[in-house]
């Protein structure tokens, strides 16, 4: 469906072509009088210059040209030349109507679908996922959902960090723990165990040990290394021990992932492209991008215009080991040959800024992507707690994400026991599902970029700017339908007509900037502009319900009119918090 404010410009453009001006004049925007009128256009203005006469004759020329209308109920010029504009009933009407049997609710699709993979959650295999990865997955999810709404052909891709140094940290503090595994025996030839000879929360302990003991222990650290060098280079134990690893690891990631809705089509990590590592290095060797400075592989990514300092991106270090620079190239040498991506859309914390600057001018350069492959970046900011400093534990520790989850799912559980007589099993099931959308629109509607104040008691409020409140004002919407059909309503043949009162016609309007709304979310990558609109959208019906009989209207034709526009309301609501990733119950 063509947009609602085109549809409104071009009828307001004709007029001024039809009155002898330019038509590009006619462009209308929403009123920043809504006191006033619902539209405005400035246009009269602009062209008086280029018409050397009064503002005022044009818009009244205008006005002139629109009685007759359909579009509009009211067109006023007003001095010293503004076109104050109000939509007909009718018109609003027929667009809800024309929305309710529409695919997507007049959402058009693109004319050429894109190939696009986001690059998001960012794990890291052996160590526990902690607050810093909520936002990646929550907003990459979004993303991943957004640009499928609208209709391009996207696979998500997790990009496990399971490759590096890490691994080896725990191989050896795995060996230090339990000498006799059968992994570490390098003349072994038989099958290996195909249980894991570790849980998670042993694994959990191993990294930190490690981790700590290698800084300390220059011994230990070249044994890690040692290790990792074994591992990459197939050593047929270690590689058997790292796949347990990831199993139990992977398991883990999994089930919280789960618990917000975060699905990837992909769990690829920087291993998978191990073996792509010197066929890349090669092509930029022979393409004279790559040359050896001070023993390492690098790639100049300098560019003329260049206002700050951008140095060398670095392919093998001096030792030819890789770096997180060589996976991610080599990772976009192998998502172009699997997938032929249009683009690759990548999320991390804003501190990677200039790395991926240096990434992704590199992949162009040496010619990895196509010259019009996008390449975009999302850097989003930190989770922070009251002081304003990064979200901690109580004792200052850092705050994992499972209890991170289980914090709000207790707090969500608290506000909806709180007067209100529920059995235990419902009341826990739902506050799990109020809880994510809590902790996920506490975290979307903020501009990505910026960082956020975690405040669970104001996540969890059913009022305000909250998810709560957003799945409230659905189940709101569930339970009038319910209550509809329990009284014999029917839902067939509905059909929206004039709005009978202002705040009626208010939601219409609302609800009529949704494919508008989710086209500039997508181009813009924006996911807080799904929640500006459900906020404004869920507002806009809580108004109208106060102010309309629903179920007690006693002409059946308004009834049914206002049936099917709830409908639609619930619809287009469930639509956008689908994109945002969670859910809403049938009661709370
Ligand atoms: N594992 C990385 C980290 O913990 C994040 C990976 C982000 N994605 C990427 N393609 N580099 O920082």
């Amino acid at each position: 469906m063509q947009k609602f404010l085109d549809i409104i410009s071009e009828e307001v453009k004709q007029a001024f072509e039809a009155a002898g001006y330019d038509k590009e004049l006619g462009k209308v925007t929403a009123s920043n009088r809504p006191d006033l009128c619902e539209f405005q256009c400035n246009g009269a203005m602009a062209g008086a210059k280029q018409y050397k006469c009064a503002p005022i004759a044009i818009a009244n020329a205008v006005v002139e040209k629109l009685a007759e209308s359909k579009v509009f109920s009211a067109v006023n010029a007003v001095m010293p030349g503004f076109l104050n504009m109000n939509v007909s009933e009718e018109f609003v009407a027929e667009y809800m109507r024309g929305m309710a049997e529409a695919d997507k609710f007049g959402l058009e699709k693109p004319k050429q679908p894109k190939k696009i993979i986001v690059d998001y959650g960012g794990p890291n295999v052996a160590k526990p996922l902690h607050v810093g990865h909520l936002r990646s997955a929550v907003i990459g999810e979004s993303i991943k959902r957004i640009c499928r709404y609208v209709g391009h052909d996207v696979l998500g891709d997790v990009h496990l960090g399971d490759w590096g140094l890490q691994m080896g940290l725990v191989i050896t503090g795995l060996q230090e723990r339990q000498p006799d595994l059968v992994y570490y025996d390098e003349n072994y030839e038989g099958e290996y165990p195909k249980e894991p000879p570790f849980t998670i929360a042993e694994l959990e302990e191993i990294y930190p040990a490690a981790s700590a003991k290698s800084k300390e222990d220059p011994i230990y650290k070249a044994k890690a290394m040692d290790a990792t060098f074994k591992l990459q280079n197939g050593v047929r134990g270690y590689r058997a021990l790292w796949r347990h690893i990831i199993n139990v690891s992977i398991a883990d990631m999994k089930q919280i992932y789960n618990t917000l809705n975060v699905e990837f089509d992909l769990w690829k990590g920087e291993s998978d492209v191990h073996d792509l590592i010197p066929e890349m290095v090669k092509l930029m060797k022979d393409g004279g991008y790559a040359y050896i400075s001070d023993g390492a592989l690098v790639v100049d990514v300098k560019e003329e215009n260049d206002t700050k300092e951008m140095p060398p991106c670095m392919i093998l270090k001096s030792d030819g080991a890789a770096l997180y620079n060589t996976t991610d190239l080599a990772t976009i040498m192998e998502r172009m040959n699997l997938y032929q991506p249009d683009e690759l859309i990548y999320l991390t914390d804003k501190r990677q800024e200039l790395y991926f600057e240096q990434v992704f001018r590199c992949a162009k350069k040496t010619k990895l992507v196509k010259e019009d492959t996008k390449l975009y970046w999302l850097g989003f900011g930190t989770v922070n707690g009251s002081n304003g400093k990064p979200y901690k534990t109580r004792d200052g520790g850092v705050m994992r994400l499972e209890n991170l989850i289980k914090e709000t799912k207790e707090e969500m559980y608290r506000k909806i026991v709180d007067n209100r007589e529920m059995d235990e099993t419902d009341a826990r099931e739902i506050a799990n599902t109020v809880a994510v959308s809590a902790l996920k629109y506490g975290d979307l509607s903020n501009q990505a970029s910026k960082d956020y104040i975690f405040d669970v008691d104001r996540f969890t409020s059913f009022e305000g700017d909250t998810g709560p409140y957003i799945l409230y004002t659905i189940v709101r919407i569930k339970s009038i339908l319910n209550k509809y059909k329990d009284q014999g309503g029917s839902m067939e043949g509905l059909s929206i007509e004039a709005p009978g009162n202002a705040s009626t016609k208010e939601l219409m309007m609302q609800l009529a900037g949704f494919n508008a709304m989710m086209q500039s979310a997508y181009e813009e990558i924006a996911p807080h502009k799904v929640c500006a609109f459900i906020y404004d959208l869920a507002n806009a019906f809580n108004h109208f319900y106060h102010e309309t009989k629903i179920l007690g209207e006693k002409d059946e034709a308004k009834k049914a009119s206002l049936i099917a526009l709830l409908t639609l309301t619930k619809g287009v609501l469930e639509a956008a918090i689908d994109v945002l990733g969670f859910s809403a119950p049938d009661k709370m």
